[in-house]
């Protein structure tokens, strides 16, 4: 039984193991046939629209490409604070009335956290949280997991670092809760004025990194800073040199769900422990594992 088929996703809150196995088993399907060129048109005629209110690079891109691959049809709409009615004062609740006539599956960011699960509410076809401000970003959690799995083989056991802006970071959010689900360690590393609030967090990246399977980096996020001169003050207190490397074990694997700004030396990018690009190639099969299984 497919239990996704025609739900709603938008928060990481709602999976188990059990649920998302079938979901991450497909997706390296589909990686493998992306890899040797297959046809993997689905024969069903659906279409699925992006509505992002805030920039995007990976998740919007990755989706429709997804969706392509698969042989849906793609509506976007990439400024949809500007270039949508909401311009014009068009309520959440009324797009999503709109939206649901015009194709069989949303995929929104907003920058308000609730907004995707506001405009679910509203439409009579799924949606698909794409990061809701500082709230979950529920895919990409899943794709982090996807790597995480590819490159270890196994998830239970390991110590993962989520590093950097716990606070607003939506995709360790999401993320947290999914690695202790399937059994990882995880030890959570910010300045008090960026940690998880319902995690215990403590503040040396130098003292964790030794013992560290997987660190994830993620970025300060500038954007959700009401407090400019504090983003300043914070924003340069966690980040990865190549010279720390080799306080790291060799078998540690770096991701980092990108943008990356200063946090995440570039030096790093060609040594064998760096894996975020890998990563977010990784969005696109994982994200057509979650449209296939909603839309079959
Ligand atoms: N990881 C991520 O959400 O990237 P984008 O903001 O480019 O979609």
């Amino acid at each position: 039984m497919n239990t996704w088929r025609n739900q709603s996703v938008l928060s990481s809150a709602e999976w188990t193991p059990e649920l998302l196995r079938p979901l991450l088993d497909l997706a390296l399907v589909y990686k493998k046939a992306i890899a040797h060129k297959e046809d993997v048109r689905i024969e069903k005629q659906v279409s699925c629209l992006t509505l992002f209110y805030e920039p995007s690079t990976r998740t919007r891109l990755s989706f429709e490409s997804a969706a392509h691959r698969l042989g849906m049809q793609v509506l976007s709409v990439a400024n949809a604070g500007h270039d949508s009615s909401a311009f014009k004062g068009e309520t959440l609740e009324d797009t999503g009335k709109i939206l649901s006539a015009y194709a069989d599956l949303i995929i929104m960011r907003h920058p308000e956290v609730g907004s995707v699960k506001r405009l679910s509410e509203n439409s009579s076809v799924p949606v698909i949280n794409a990061g809701d401000g500082a709230g979950e970003h529920p895919t990409q959690a899943l794709l982090d997991l996807f790597t995480i799995e590819e490159v270890f083989g196994n998830l239970r056991g390991l110590h993962v670092g989520l590093c950097g802006d716990l606070k607003y970071g939506r995709t360790v959010h999401s993320l947290l809760r999914l690695l202790l689900q399937f059994g990882c360690k995880v030890t959570a590393i910010a300045p008090p004025e960026l940690a998880f609030p319902n995690f215990e967090t403590q503040g040396s990246l130098q003292e964790v990194l030794p013992s560290l399977d997987v660190l994830y980096m993620t970025r300060v996020q500038k954007e959700r800073f009401q407090d400019l001169e504090l983003y300043e003050r914070v924003k340069a207190n966690y980040s990865l040199s190549y010279s720390d490397l080799s306080r790291a074990k060799k078998t540690l694997k770096i991701l980092h769900p990108l943008p990356r700004v200063n946090e995440l030396d570039g030096a790093i990018d060609g040594d064998f422990r760096a894996h975020y690009f890998q990563q977010a190639a990784n969005g696109v099969p994982v994200r057509m594992a979650i449209l296939s299984q909603i839309l079959l």
